[in-house]
Formats: C-alpha cells, structure tokens, sequence
C-alpha cells in the first residue's frame, strides 16, 4: 500500500493534497484559532510552507510515517481541512490529528471524517490501537474524539509548551477490539 487512498463518506471526501490546494491550506490553516490548539501549526502561516508540506506527503505515506488527507465537500469540492494517522508501525498503532477551517465547525464534519478514518485504520490498515491528543482548553476536540469512539484514556499536566505556555493534553484512545464491537 504506497499511494494515498482516497475515502468518501456522506458529505466528505477525504483525499490526498495536490499543490492546487496551498493557497486553501494556508488562507485555513493560517487562521489564529486553527493554530491555536494544535501543537505543529506555525502562526504567522509562512508563504512556501504550505507546498513543503504537500510535497512531502506521497513520500512520507511510502515510508510509513504518516497517512494525511484533505477534507473536502462532496458537494462542490471545496477544502475544509486536514485529518492525518501517524504511524507507528512498531506497535501496529497510528495517532490521529486533525484541523477545520473556522467557517467549517460545528457542522460535524471533523467527526465525520475521524470516524471514517478511525474506520480506515483498523479495517484498511490492521491497526491495532488508534489514539489522540488534544489541549484540554479544546473540548470540541475532545467531542470529536468521543463521536469517533474513542475513550477518554486520561491527563497529562503541562506536557507540551505552545506559545511559552504550558499545555494540559487529554488522551484518548481506542483498539481494534473496541472498533469491531
Ligand atoms: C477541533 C475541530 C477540529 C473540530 O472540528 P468540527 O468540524 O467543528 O467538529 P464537529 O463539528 O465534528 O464536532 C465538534 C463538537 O464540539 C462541540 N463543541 C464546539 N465548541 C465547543 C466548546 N467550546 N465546548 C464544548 N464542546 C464544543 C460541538 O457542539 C460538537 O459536538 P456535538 O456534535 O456533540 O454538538 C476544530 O474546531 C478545529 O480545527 N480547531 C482548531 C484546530 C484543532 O484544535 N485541532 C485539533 C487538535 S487536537
């Protein structure tokens, strides 16, 4: 499995990022709030870091490293946001990560589409164990969590530091066992 998939559910179209979609990440991903609660999201958005971005995805998900997908409409097409598993195939696990644009929450796609991945990842992918982070200021991304079935694994105190600021992180996770259920 080398090339990127591409994953429809209801109103979503989850497929690889082309270089047409830079402009879009970095207009989304660039906003203040995006990068806000999320570890790995340069603010200000600098020009170029978006195609750097892209560009290294299809080699990166040939290595193994890490599957990311755009989140786009079935209806129209439109870019919304980003949804990755990162792999770490030593333990047959992969971490879950996640960003909408602002104009696009609560809407329930972010759900939507992390529950079709979380799908992807034990069926397509034998994972074994799928899990996630988020700042604990984040709670809707803790209700994305819980909508793809995940269970709240516990806290981790001041783990991360963001903006000279640190962070409380939430854990949450689910096996193969669970998603079979
Ligand atoms: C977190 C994020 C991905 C959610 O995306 P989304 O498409 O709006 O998510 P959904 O619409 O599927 O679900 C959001 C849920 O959070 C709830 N929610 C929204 N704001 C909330 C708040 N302040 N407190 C509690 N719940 C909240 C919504 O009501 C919804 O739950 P519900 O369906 O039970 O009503 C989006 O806000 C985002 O990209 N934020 C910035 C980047 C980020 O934080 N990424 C995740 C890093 S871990």
């Amino acid at each position: 499995m080398h090339k990127l998939p591409t994953i429809v559910t209801g109103r979503l179209v989850l497929r690889p990022f082309t270089l047409s979609d830079a402009a879009d990440v970095q207009r989304l991903a660039g906003e203040w709030a995006v990068a806000d609660t999320t570890s790995n999201v340069p603010h200000p958005y600098p020009d170029g870091a978006a195609e750097a971005w892209i560009g290294g995805h299809a080699e990166r998900f040939a290595r193994r490293e890490i599957m990311v997908l755009a989140v786009t409409l079935r209806d129209g097409g439109e870019l919304a946001g980003a949804i990755s598993l990162a792999l770490r195939d030593h333990d047959d696990k992969a971490e879950l990560g996640y960003w909408m644009g602002v104009p696009f929450w609560n809407r329930g796609y972010c759900s939507e589409a992390a529950r079709a991945l979380v799908t992807y990842g034990f069926e397509q992918m034998r994972l074994h164990r799928i899990y996630a982070f988020h700042f604990a200021r984040n709670p809707a991304s803790g209700r994305v969590m819980q909508k793809a079935g995940m269970t709240c694994e516990g806290a981790l105190r001041q783990h991360v530091k963001k903006w000279e600021r640190y962070e409380d992180l939430v854990a949450y996770g689910i096996l193969r066992s669970e998603h079979e259920k």
